[in-house]
């Protein structure tokens, strides 16, 4: 799979696991720049106990769902462009789920506009970020968006349904508006000994493409 802006989009495996602490990592000071770090805070991931473990898990897990089609629905996508001497140098990744939310999302009570648990035929887009450190992540994470779309249209999804952090004069909501999802509710999550992380809960209609 080659997109236009060249990216190469394959399916992640567990050799991926480093690549995808690194690009988390490689992310916080990015936000910092930006006065977005009460996104993900600033403790880097590859610091978080059990970080890597459980990303080690999840790709392991995503082996198992897509050769038997047993447990989650968890499937993480890499974007890649070919660096020096023709290595593989990856850009970004988008992890996504079908027909299943993070579970805070079903514990949010303020999300009244839809009961998510009457949701179905739905991509969960989970989480989208690039590598900053890669030198090539412009544009990685809208083609790892355009990705998920043609995922969830070759499977006959009504919708792809993603949250994000909506701080900082709601930047990342513009973002994914401009990638062509909707607003369709803003939340909060309250958190023990921190203030409430507030969120956007946004929909992509699947049905008119
Ligand atoms: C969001 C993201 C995946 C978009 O990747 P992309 O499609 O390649 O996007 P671009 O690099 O073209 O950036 C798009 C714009 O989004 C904005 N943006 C990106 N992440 C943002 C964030 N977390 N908060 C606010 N604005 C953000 C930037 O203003 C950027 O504008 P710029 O062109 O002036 O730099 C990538 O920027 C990223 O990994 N951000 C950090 C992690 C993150 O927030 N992921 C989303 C979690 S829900």
């Amino acid at each position: 799979m080659v997109d236009r802006n060249e990216f190469r989009i394959r399916t992640a495996t567990v050799a991926d696991a480093q690549s995808i602490v690194d690009a988390f990592d490689s992310t916080l000071p990015y936000l910092a720049s930006i006065g977005s770090e009460g996104q993900w805070g600033l403790v880097p991931f590859s610091e978080r106990p059990g970080f890597l473990d459980d990303t080690i898990k999840s790709l392991e897990q995503s082996k198992v769902w897509q050769e038997t089609g047993e447990g989650d629905s968890n499937l993480i996508f890499a974007a890649e462009v070919t660096g020096p001497e023709s290595t593989a140098v990856p850009a970004g990744f988008a992890q996504i789920h079908e027909d299943k939310f993070s579970g805070y999302l079903y514990k949010q009570a303020n999300i009244q506009a839809v009961d998510l648990t009457k949701l179905s035929n739905f991509v969960f887009l989970e989480v989208l970020l690039v590598h900053f450190g890669s030198g090539h992540h412009k544009g990685a994470g809208a083609a790892l968006i355009q990705q998920v779309k043609r995922y969830g249209l070759e499977k006959g999804m009504d919708a792809i349904y993603v949250d994000c952090w909506a701080g900082n004069n709601r930047q990342l909501v513009g973002y994914y508006k401009r990638q062509g999802f909707v607003a369709v509710e803003d939340f909060t999550f309250p958190r023990e000994n921190k203030a409430p992380w507030i969120g956007t809960f946004l929909r992509m209609d699947l049905t008119k493409t």
